[in-house]
């Protein structure tokens, strides 16, 4: 069958996207074969008119033979296409059963559809982490993408992968595949749900089961980190404080922050201050308050960007640094 499958796949498959999992098989198979029924009736079709447009030409029969019917013919014309149509119709709801069908070992993502980004949570050992609309998935894994919705319907489309189905509010569906190809493939939401309908797209990025154990894992450490310091220095680095601020003790733009909590400040405008949490909260979401002396006030303020909790993180990490 595989080999049919592909010269078939060659034939009809050109314009169709990449097939990369075991569904598109089940899809592709019965596409490309009802295309080629097509095909071989139309030509057919064609080749027996013209045919008979030549050998019954008025010039060389001026007049028809009268037939009334033919039962033999008539029972033909009938039974066959009959066969063919259940044929079609019978391994079209095969492959519909065939491609829900679930193996046990199947891993699990939960898919959350918001407007306007798709949100997929993996779970390893009741430990979880989510992530934004890049999936990673193991290449020859079955997995189930467990689905829903916070707001509107979407639909969750892997053109790829042939399969779609909605992300329903309040409910769950459920979507099983099997990729079967390395690479990175689309994904689009395939339903109307406003105004970013169309910028809501991501990407299915299947790898070796070796590199997705590896970022798996990864992904699920950095998730489960608890202590504050650690969490304010991944803070400190992620939301750009480094980008003005060493650690190290050299002047970038802003002052450097190692080794000041505690200490007395000196402002632009002459008054001074210990170097406080407080402190330390207040040049966060007003930076302008107390500008260092000897520095530009060039920072803008992280009000909004930043929990009460992140900015104590943040301080927790400033604490230990000398
Ligand atoms: Cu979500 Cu369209």
């Amino acid at each position: 069958m595989g080999f049919i499958s592909e010269i078939l796949a060659f034939l009809f498959g050109s314009t169709l996207p990449d097939r990369a999992a075991k569904n598109a098989y089940l899809i592709d198979d019965l596409y490309n074969s009802v295309m080629l029924l097509s095909v071989i009736g139309f030509f057919g079709l064609m080749a027996v008119m013209v045919f008979f447009v030549i050998r019954y030409h008025r010039s060389q029969n001026d007049k028809s033979a009268y037939i009334p019917h033919n039962a033999f013919a008539e029972t033909l014309w009938t039974v066959i296409p009959t066969l063919i149509f259940i044929g079609i119709a019978v391994w079209g709801i095969w492959a519909f059963y065939e491609r829900e069908n679930t193996p046990d070992d199947a891993m699990v993502v939960k898919v959350t559809g918001k407007q306007w980004l798709w949100e997929y949570t993996y779970e390893k050992d009741g430990k979880q982490f989510s992530t934004l609309n890049t999936m990673y998935l193991p290449v020859n894994k079955p997995v189930v993408l467990d689905m829903t919705s916070t707001d509107v319907i979407h639909s969750f489309y892997v053109p790829s992968f042939r399969t779609k189905r909605d992300t329903v509010p309040g409910m769950r569906t459920s979507y099983t595949i099997t990729p079967t190809m390395k690479g990175d493939f689309k994904i689009f939401c395939a339903e109307y749900c406003g105004t970013k309908h169309s910028e809501m797209r991501g990407i299915v990025r299947v790898v070796s089961e070796e590199r997705y154990n590896k970022w798996l894992d990864r992904q699920i450490k950095e998730a489960n980190i608890t202590d504050p310091v650690e969490l304010g220095a991944r803070l400190f680095s992620r939301k750009g404080c480094t980008t003005c601020h060493s650690v190290s003790g050299d002047r970038i733009i802003g002052p450097p922050l190692n080794g000041f909590v505690g200490t007395d400040r000196e402002f632009a405008d002459g008054s001074t201050a210990v170097a406080n949490a407080e402190y330390i909260r207040e040049s966060i979401l007003k930076p302008n308050a107390k500008v260092v002396k000897g520095y530009p006030a060039r920072m803008n303020s992280f009000a909004g960007q930043l929990s009460e909790k992140e900015i104590d993180y943040i301080i927790d990490y400033l604490k230990t640094l000398k």
